[in-house]
């Protein structure tokens, strides 16, 4: 059962500032997008003199980090990225995602490609057994879209476009609904493989390495299973 607003308001607050302790000081972070990860730049502001910059996971976070004095810098210019610190849509016990719920997954996938460690952080209601509920977001080259929506029935869900949305990429995004996710890896490369889908927002090939969760009682943390 999901958290009213402000008590989940409260949980991402918590998980962003358990966050800052895996900053890594005099380096730059990778910076992922949505209303947990806005917590964590707004806190972020406060150790601008003590990081190099950061790397941001869409247009949306860059303008955020820039607002609070923090230099934003090219991926392609960074060769090390210790960190990336992002939420999520769903997570489960393997910490396998699904990610995309605010339409930055491709540039989130990139991002988390680079990072070396992928702290994620959420709020209880993200956890779930098996991933699915939440639809699946998949970035497609719009004039794939109605191939790739054929080929995604095909595969057991229902595709619906997400009107009025272009990416930052200049894409379109199909949300999958009605996917039970048994086996995340596996799908997450049958959906890459669709010609036409720029990305999956599924994370089970890369997942998260540690997830702060936060919930009534406080910050709990998980790690992979092995
Ligand atoms: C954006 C994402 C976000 O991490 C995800 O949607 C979670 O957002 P929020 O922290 O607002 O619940 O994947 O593309």
């Amino acid at each position: 059962m999901g958290l009213f607003s402000s008590a989940a308001d409260q949980a991402k607050r918590a998980v962003a500032e358990a966050a800052l302790a895996y900053v890594p000081r005099g380096q730059v972070i990778g910076v992922g997008t949505g209303s947990t990860a806005n917590f964590f730049i707004d806190m972020l502001g406060d150790l601008r003199q003590q990081i190099v910059g950061a790397v941001a996971s869409s247009e949306a976070t860059a303008q955020r980090l820039k607002k609070v004095g923090i230099e934003v810098l090219d991926l392609n210019s960074v060769n090390d990225l210790p960190v990336y610190v992002d939420g999520a849509d769903e997570i489960s016990p393997d910490l396998h995602l699904i990610k995309g719920g605010g339409g930055a997954l491709t540039r989130e996938k990139i991002v988390a490609a680079v990072a070396r460690q992928f702290v994620c952080i959420a709020d209880e209601s993200k956890c779930v057994d098996i991933l699915g509920r939440f639809p699946l977001p998949v970035e497609v080259i719009p004039m794939a879209r109605a191939y790739v929506a054929r080929e995604l029935v095909r595969l057991g869900g229902a595709p619906d476009l997400r009107i009025g949305v272009t990416t930052d990429n200049g894409n379109c995004i199909l949300d999958v609904h009605g996917l039970e996710i048994l086996n995340p890896i596996e799908m997450e490369r049958e959906i890459n493989q669709i010609t036409g889908v720029v990305t999956v927002g599924l994370f089970a090939r890369r997942p998260a390495n540690v997830a702060l969760i936060g919930g009534a009682n406080g910050v709990r943390r998980l790690e992979a299973r092995a």
